[in-house]
């Protein structure tokens, strides 16, 4: 049986799911007891919380990966959440998330920060699981439905999913960059990348950079032109009929949780915990903080490099000032974060047992993940919040820092390489590379006059409390349903309202 004869073959559910969204992860993951029992929890982060609501109002499904290699599991309810989970080998796991997804797709998408690597045994383990995921979506999909794909993992679905059930609505959102032309070329798969994409009705990136890049790959690589946002595709079917639909795409900057910060910054024990941060501390005069997962294109290098300097130069001394610098553990088996962990717990080695004293230490390195409430208590407890990053999709740690920041104190240093810059203007903008300015940045930081603190973080909290994820999800689903009204059999076939919308920034 060939693949395209495969791929036709599916069970369409007569009473599926009218909303499915399709990511690599289930927004679930799993606690273990100590007598070995285990159970489910919300995952936590904007997307899962954006969309509860929305799986709860329109009969819900997430398809996805349970995070655990070799574990098939039958469909199953989690709090709103109906969820079909997809099996995964071992080899699957090492070849399509460890590989192709974050040893090739990841670095080539972030600037080629470390080198990418390319091997068709990687590649082959992603299109067979692409297409398990789009079958799975196509057998939970009830008639007509809405599907929204998320993410670089799972790039080939939008048109296999097309293939296998022309009925429903596809949206697709890329959470990462997407890279320019110069670089996307050097993917040994890129027509197939790009087939894939545009398989959907709706592509959203996070920046109006990245939907310009993807529409300039399309253009190159599929000989297709995007004409404000929206481009026409074809393709035979296997019975050798032609099929044509219209692709819109546009960028649609992610955002956060802004109610449950809301929540937590008022609950008297964050506040208290945050105190109590300071105090263990010694109350020193400035806390800077950083928060991300270990990953190279983060720039907690450079950051701790500028810091370090400072140190060094005495314009910082550890009884006034403490970084505080989270790094969770992410992706541990990809030999360049096993590098990074290397080189970072050197460098903070180093630093601490150059500066430290009995009392005192230059770096807090904390390599672990905490609980959501922990996070909010150390962004009440940061005076200077550092984004370094070398190029991050959009950055929610900058957007939930401003959040938290209720007495608008508090200054954000924040890369211009995160989508988040192209909306929080008001931050200390940085480019990590240049050491000199970074260290120039974190002191200008810690001295601004309170008065210019206080206007840049009312101004950043006013563009993050009125664009949370919420009216996120809305605006890409708003559109898509737009798209979807237009474009149906009988519809005007007009792409003016979504398309038109798509095309520009919603910033
Ligand atoms: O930023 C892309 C992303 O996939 C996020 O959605 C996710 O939180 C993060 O990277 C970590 O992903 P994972 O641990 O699944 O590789």
């Amino acid at each position: 049986m060939s693949a395209e004869q495969s791929l036709r073959e599916v069970n369409v559910p007569r009473d599926g799911y009218d909303f499915v969204v399709v990511s690599n992860r289930l927004p679930v993951d799993r606690d273990v007891a100590e007598d070995g029992s285990s159970t489910w929890r919300r995952s936590p982060g904007g997307l899962v919380s954006a969309l509860a609501p929305v799986m709860a109002q329109r009969d819900g499904a997430w398809v996805g990966w349970s995070g655990a290699p070799d574990e098939d599991l039958e469909p199953f309810d989690h709090d709103v959440f109906h969820l079909v989970p997809v099996a995964l080998s071992e080899l699957e796991v090492r070849r399509y998330y460890e590989g192709f997804s974050n040893a090739t797709l990841w670095p080539l998408y972030h600037d080629v920060i470390a080198s990418p690597e390319f091997h068709r045994t990687w590649w082959y383990a992603y299109r067979r699981v692409n297409e398990r995921f789009a079958r799975q979506a196509a057998e939970t999909a009830a008639p007509g439905a809405t599907v929204w794909v998320q993410d670089y993992q799972l790039q080939l679905v939008p048109r296999m999913l097309r293939r296998l059930r022309p009925d429903v609505t596809i949206g697709f959102f890329n959470h990462i960059p997407f890279p320019p032309t110069e670089i996307f070329s050097q993917l040994p798969w890129r027509r197939a990348v790009l087939d894939g994409l545009t398989g959907a009705d709706l592509i959203g990136f996070q920046r109006p950079g990245d939907a310009q890049n993807f529409q300039r790959c399309v253009r190159k690589y599929l000989g297709v032109q995007f004409i404000k946002g929206t481009a026409q595709f074809s393709e035979s079917t296997a019975d050798g009929e032609e099929t044509s639909w219209t692709v819109n795409a546009g960028s649609y900057p992610i955002s956060i949780d802004v109610e449950s910060i809301k929540e937590l910054t008022a609950d008297p024990s964050v506040r208290a915990r945050a105190k109590e941060i300071r105090e263990e501390l010694g109350n020193p005069e400035t806390v800077y903080l950083g928060v991300d997962r270990l990953d190279y294109t983060k720039g907690i290098r450079h950051r701790i490099k500028a810091y370090g300097e400072l140190l060094h130069d005495g314009e910082l001394s550890v009884e006034d000032s403490v970084l505080i610098q989270v790094a969770s553990p992410s992706r541990e088996r990809v030999d360049s974060y096993r590098q990074l962990r290397e080189l970072v717990e050197g460098m903070v080695g180093r630093i601490n047992g150059q500066h430290d004293t009995i009392s005192h230490t230059a770096i807090r390195y904390l390599h672990h993940g905490y609980p959501f409430e922990e996070m909010v208590a150390l962004y009440l407890a940061a005076d200077v919040m550092l984004v370094t990053a070398l190029r991050d999709g959009m950055n929610l740690v900058a957007k939930e820092y401003v959040a938290a920041r209720q007495d608008n104190s508090g200054v954000l240093v924040l890369s211009e390489f995160t989508g988040a810059a192209e909306q929080l203007r008001q931050a200390v903008l940085v480019n990590p590379h240049d050491i000199d300015g970074l260290k120039e940045a974190m002191l200008h930081a810690r001295d601004m006059p309170r008065t210019e603190a206080r206007k840049r973080m009312v101004a950043m909290r006013r563009q993050v409390l009125t664009h949370d994820v919420v009216d996120w999800s809305q605006r890409f689903l708003d559109d898509l349903a737009q798209h979807a009204a237009a474009h149906a059999p009988g519809g005007d076939d007009d792409a003016t309202a979504a398309g038109a919308r798509a095309g520009g920034s919603h910033e």
